[in-house]
Order: C-alpha cells, then sequence, then structure tokens
C-alpha cells in the first residue's frame, strides 16, 4: 500500500450513507470513526498511518473513499474489524490500504472489502485498478492475486519500518 498520505489535498464533501447490497455490514466512514480507525491501523501494522493521515482521507481529498466492515455477527454494534482506503481517480482505482484485524482474518472480510470498492469503481466508469504491496506481504499478494491483480513491476526500497521493496499490481479490466 501506499506509504504515506499526509501531503495530499484538500478537502470536499463525503459520502457517509452505508453502501450496496452490504449495507449492514459495510459503511463508507466518516470523521466520527477516526478512532475506530487509528486503533485498527495500529492493531495492524508495523508503520501504521497516523490520525492526521486518516483526516487528510476522510474529509481532505475528494478521490478518497474509506469503507469499513464489521462482522456479520456483530448484532448490537457496528464493531469496524476492517477497512480499505482507495481512490477513485477517473478510470482508475488505486488501492491505498487494507487492514482487517488480526482476530478476524481469514473469514472473508479483506474479499468483501475489495469486492465493494471494486463494485463502487466499476458503476462510475473505472477500467483499472492499481496497488503496491510489500515484497513479503503474502497474504495480501494472495488475496490480490485472487482478483485477477497482476504484480508488474517492483519499486527498491520503497517501505520503511522495515526497508521493503513495493511490488506494483495491476487489474485491468476491473472485474468486480
Ligand atoms: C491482507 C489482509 C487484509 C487479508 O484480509 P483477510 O480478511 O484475512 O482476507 P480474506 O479472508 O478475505 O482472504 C481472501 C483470500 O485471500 C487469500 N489470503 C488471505 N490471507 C491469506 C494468508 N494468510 N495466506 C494465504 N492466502 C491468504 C486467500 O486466497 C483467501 O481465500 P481463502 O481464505 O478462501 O483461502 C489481512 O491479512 C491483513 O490485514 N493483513 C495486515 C495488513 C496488510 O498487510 N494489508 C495489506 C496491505 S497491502
Amino acid at each position: 500500500m501506499t506509504s504515506n498520505p499526509e501531503d495530499q489535498e484538500v478537502n470536499p464533501e463525503h459520502d457517509s450513507m452505508p453502501v450496496g447490497d452490504v449495507s449492514r455490514t459495510i459503511w463508507s466512514a466518516t470523521i466520527s470513526d477516526l478512532d475506530a480507525l487509528v486503533a485498527l491501523e495500529e492493531a495492524c501494522f508495523s508503520a501504521p498511518w497516523s490520525r492526521k493521515s486518516f483526516e487528510a482521507e476522510l474529509e481532505g481529498n475528494q478521490f478518497s473513499r474509506v469503507l469499513m466492515i464489521a462482522h456479520p455477527e456483530s448484532t448490537h454494534d457496528m464493531r469496524a474489524i476492517g477497512y480499505i482506503c482507495v481512490w477513485i481517480v477517473f478510470e482508475e482505482i488505486r488501492f491505498l490500504n487494507l487492514a482487517v484485524h488480526p482476530d478476524f482474518r481469514r473469514q472473508g472480510m479483506g474479499k468483501q472489502l475489495i469486492q465493494e470498492a471494486l463494485g463502487q469503481a466499476t458503476a462510475v466508469g473505472c477500467c483499472r485498478g492499481m496497488l503496491e504491496v510489500r515484497a513479503t506481504n503474502m497474504p495480501a499478494q494472495a488475496l490480490y492475486k485472487s482478483f485477477y491483480f497482476q504484480a508488474y513491476a517492483t519499486r527498491k526500497s520503497y517501505y520503511t519500518n522495515p526497508t521493503e521493496d513495493a511490488i506494483l499490481m495491476t487489474l485491468e479490466p476491473l472485474i468486480p
């Protein structure tokens, strides 16, 4: 995923409505989800995005969409257990970040988040997906390959903490 989004540009409004057929469990994050996003991020990454980064995605970037997911069996609250951040930029969807809480992995949550993001992207005419992933992150690469993303290049030492190459992957056309 993108190493640090902190320098990105300034706001417009966000769609804060639940989305798609999975509206019970997936929703578009708003600033009220900030604490949950930061907590999730810190549970998932060695170099987590900062609160400021999330604020920029939620309120400062017209291209950004942050989708959150709660466990389908969570009846009395909507405790977030995963999120995806994408930019939908004209014909392209760029994956910025994706995370599922360690206690809830291998239950299809990552897959559902990607499906929803790709569905939203195709609905507005996107035809290409782009992402970066750590070279040693085999779970994420397996997940992306299951959507037919293909590796096409490497960026040397793109990531820090620890320093690591990025694998660049693309999907064209989009298959939600
Ligand atoms: C990558 C991540 C988001 C996957 O989330 P998840 O909810 O566990 O993934 P899913 O259950 O939807 O997995 C869907 C498919 O992806 C592949 N996959 C996911 N995790 C895998 C693993 N640990 N090993 C091998 N394949 C894996 C499998 O094909 C899986 O299908 P299957 O379970 O039927 O075999 C999660 O491991 C995570 O948050 N990791 C830490 C943060 C991170 O690396 N984010 C990605 C940054 S690029």
